[in-house]
């Protein structure tokens, strides 16, 4: 078992400048900030994932996929080498745990013996990271730790070493996604632009509020809880963005491209007023996709998704004793579904809108589109999350 920062942080200078890189299944994107407080956007890039590179989250075609990073970072126009790179969900666990008071050099030892027993892949075969939220010092004798464990696969952390480099970069640090969501995030969960003071603050949420950040991406979802500067529970979510598209492509015969077409143009999560059916059906392919069939097909998945959401909310009130969520942010490509954020806050009743990552950076808007950056911003969360962490403590 080795530790992500000991891989790789630890051995590398903190100063330096590092870009954030996301391999998703459905794109590659990356993002280039320049450190400050707070931090400038520099550059950025999206390309989509070419069919045979990937495969549930394994990479099956290693030299195509550097080959594709390589193109991205061109793309982008970035030099800088370094990257902050996300291991996938389903190869990645986070687990909130308890320890008894301890001196930190006492905690890796027993953090190790702790995590065996909460992580579901072998212990041999992870690499492991944590991060103690209770300062020793503010705790008293008897009473215990909170301590966030993050675990991923080694498996799965050699593989992007090994893409990363035959793309010619350096791996500076792996990180887990709902972490990087966070960061992204945390301007939108404060519901205002991060200034020097409020980025100092760290908070997500103000006092008692419990935040909730859920991430639809095309092949995992997963749900993030925080409270003032802590993550309290995180989970995965078995409905994502791609059961859409197959609940499209089987509703209506399709091959997965064609549906993915159809869930883009004419897909909507909330129920199709006369207006919009009267407004689309004047031709064929509008009448054969018309906003209802296409909902009708869809809101099964929709169904599925906020009883999952309804579920992990519900594992953690059980746990916890009481907890009121304030609201929700909904981010990952899947969350642009038409009028998904009032679907899904109606059925939980609670307040859901879109996160904003770009309130944690600012950006010249004479180079960058606010109105491209505004809609790209879901999918963009995740990799402007990695590259705040490439910045972090650089100025
Ligand atoms: N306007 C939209 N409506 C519905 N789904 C969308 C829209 N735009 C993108 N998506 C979906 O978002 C998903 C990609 O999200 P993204 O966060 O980029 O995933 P990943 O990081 O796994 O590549 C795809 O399933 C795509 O269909
Ligand atoms: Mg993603």
């Amino acid at each position: 078992m080795v530790s992500f920062r000991e891989r790789f942080a630890r051995m590398l200078s903190p100063k330096i400048e590092a870009v954030g890189l996301e391999v998703g299944t459905s794109a590659l994107k990356v993002v280039e900030l320049r450190a400050g407080n707070p931090p400038t956007l520099s550059a950025l890039a999206v390309r989509p994932m070419p069919a045979g590179l990937v495969s549930e989250d394994e990479v099956t075609d290693q030299q195509g996929l550097a080959e594709e990073i390589k193109a991205l970072f061109q793309e982008a126009g970035i030099q800088k080498r370094f990257t902050v790179t996300a291991v996938s969900n389903r190869q990645a666990i986070t687990r909130n745990i308890h320890v008894p008071r301890m001196s930190v050099a006492e905690l890796d030892e027993a953090i190790r013996w702790e995590a065996e027993r909460y992580i579901p892949f072998p212990i041999d075969e992870v690499v492991l990271d944590y991060f103690v939220l209770d300062n020793p010092e503010d705790v008293a004798e008897g009473e215990q730790l909170e301590v966030v464990i993050a675990a991923a696969r080694l498996d799965e952390v050699s593989q992007q070493v090994d893409y990363l480099k035959h793309a010619g970069l350096e791996p500076h640090v792996i990180d887990v996604k709902p972490f990087s969501l966070l960061r992204a995030l945390r301007g939108s969960l404060h519901g205002e632009h991060l200034t020097k003071a409020t980025l100092s603050g760290q908070n997500f949420t103000e006092g008692n509020e419990i935040g909730v950040v859920l991430e639809i991406a095309a092949s995992t979802s997963t749900v993030t809880l925080v409270r003032g500067q802590r993550v309290l529970m995180n989970r995965n979510i078995n409905v994502s963005s791609d059961d859409f598209t197959t609940a499209i492509q089987r509703a209506f015969g399709l091959d997965f491209d064609s549906a993915e077409e159809v869930k883009l143009e004419y897909g909507t999560a909330t129920i199709p007023t006369e207006d919009e059916e009267d407004l689309l059906n004047f031709d064929a392919k509008r009448e054969q996709f018309s906003p209802s069939r296409v909902y009708d097909a869809l809101r099964p998945v929709l169904v599925e998704l906020t009883t999952e959401i309804r579920r992990s909310l519900e594992f953690f009130r059980v746990q916890s004793g009481d907890a009121t969520i304030s609201r929700m942010l909904v981010t990952g490509g899947g969350a642009k579904l038409r009028g998904l954020p009032d679907a899904i806050g109606d059925a939980l009743g609670i307040k859901v809108e879109l996160g904003d990552p770009w309130l944690a950076v600012t950006f010249d808007e004479g180079r960058f589109d606010s109105q491209y950056l505004k809609k790209i911003a879901p999918e963009f969360a995740v990799p402007l999350g990695l590259a705040l962490r490439g910045v972090a403590g650089v100025d």
